[in-house]
């Protein structure tokens, strides 16, 4: 295996200095950093094959267009879809989301049906359902937080019913950390006739995932969280669901034939990307996959799982901080606090005069903060490159906010 300093030589960003220290980067789950092995073939992509794809006989064409689908081959055994017609190419698990909410919702939802998500959801796995049930006139319900910050199972029992349509939820809250049990939740989803959609845009970079095991209908995700660049995602759907849904946008490669008269879609994965894709982000991507699974997903498990119980230790020696959610063992490589009355931006703010990079804010994540009635947090997130000292720098640091706060 590679060691930590070995593997942090493949991030060359992680030499910058930040206001004099070396940065410490803690806001993985916002955005990961990118090895060099993807800059690498993205680099390369335009040096010597850019070209657009699935339209041209040149050379060029031809081998762009191998990179894109054989990087939608790659990151298809990366989930373990049964096929690569499954993965469409998105911008992010956000527009994969809302994919599903407008093709799947526009068609299927009437009034009397409900859509069920969860308050620990990103608002990327809201505000696409609340939309298209105020369109349809379905009805838009949640399952709320145990005081633990896990999910109700008593409440999910009574909410899912033969009116559920379809139960969206995260296979990981970015707020929280916990990892919620993705496999029973489908079954529980199936049991009643809903289907069931995995916003997977924290469990895929961090977890293994195999989609036919978890027999999820669909699950988005985004490459920049998993080392990839930004501009790439990817929603997996059944294939059964995606040949039967229509087009979510019309235009070039989603067709199979335009006259004036109508037009007839493309086959799957096509009907679902109009337009030249992200060609040089896919096969980031396709790099990105290759990183971690050359790296070993239960390398990077295990190493997370050690930083954040660490993490946990070291955090609740800082007297007066709270660390919203579950215990280590029931959580991913994320730690969102408050330190008393400090505002997280203000924490972060200070936090960054010593180069250490956390996320302050309401993450995306506004019904979760609801909850604890605050209106933020401050989160440090962890990932393959990321070390103890760093840990033991950002205690330090939360010691200095406190003493500039007089707290
Ligand atoms: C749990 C979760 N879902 C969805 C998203 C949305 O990701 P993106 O902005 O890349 O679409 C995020 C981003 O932070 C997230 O953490």
């Amino acid at each position: 295996m590679p060691t930590i300093s070995q593997i942090r030589a493949d991030f060359p960003i992680l030499d910058r200095q930040v206001r004099g220290h070396p940065l410490a980067y803690l806001d993985s789950t916002a955005s990961s950093q990118k090895p060099t092995a993807v800059l690498r073939v993205m680099d390369d992509y335009y040096r010597q094959d850019n070209a657009n794809v699935h339209r041209g006989v040149h050379t060029l064409s031809e081998s762009a267009t191998a990179a894109y689908e054989n990087a939608r081959l790659r990151i298809a055994r990366f989930i373990n879809a049964a096929s690569p017609k499954e993965v469409i190419f998105t911008r992010n698990a956000t527009e994969g989301l809302n994919l599903v909410a407008y093709s799947w919702g526009l068609a299927n939802l009437h009034p009397g049906d409900e859509v069920l998500c969860t308050e620990m959801e990103h608002h990327s796995n809201i505000v696409p359902w609340q939309i298209v049930c105020e369109m349809t006139g379905a009805t838009f319900r949640y399952v709320p937080i145990t005081p633990q910050g896990e999910l109700d199972e008593s409440a999910l029992a009574e909410l899912l019913n033969e009116r559920t349509r379809l139960f969206a939820f995260t296979a990981m809250s970015n707020v929280l950390g916990t990892i919620n049990p993705v496999k029973p939740l489908v079954e529980k989803a199936h049991a009643v006739g809903a289907l069931a959609v995995v916003d997977g845009a924290q469990s895929v970079p961090h977890l293994h995932t195999d989609v036919q095991a978890l027999d999820a209908d669909f699950l988005a995700f985004s490459g920049h969280k998993m080392l990839g660049p930004t501009g790439i995602g990817v929603l997996y759907g059944k294939r059964e669901h995606l040949e039967a849904m229509p087009p979510f946008m019309g235009g070039g490669d989603m067709i199979r034939e335009v006259k004036m008269s109508g037009s007839r879609w493309n086959d799957l994965p096509y009907k679902f990307e109009a337009g030249t894709p992200a060609i040089a982000e896919a096969i980031g991507l396709g790099a990105a996959v290759d990183y971690l699974s050359d790296l070993g997903m239960d390398w990077a498990i295990e190493h997370e799982r050690s930083l954040t119980a660490y993490a946990w230790e070291r955090l609740h020696e800082v007297e007066g901080l709270r660390v919203l959610g579950p215990g280590p063992e029931k959580r991913g490589g994320l730690l969102s606090f408050i330190l008393g009355e400090i505002h997280p931006h203000d924490v972060a703010a200070i936090l960054d005069l010593e180069g250490i990079a956390v996320r302050a804010g309401h993450h995306c994540a506004q019904p979760i903060h609801d909850h604890y009635d605050i209106p933020a947090s401050t989160r440090a997130s962890f990932y393959i490159y990321n070390t103890t000292e760093e840990i033991d720098r950002l205690v330090v640091a939360l010691h200095k906010a406190k003493s500039v706060f007089d707290f």
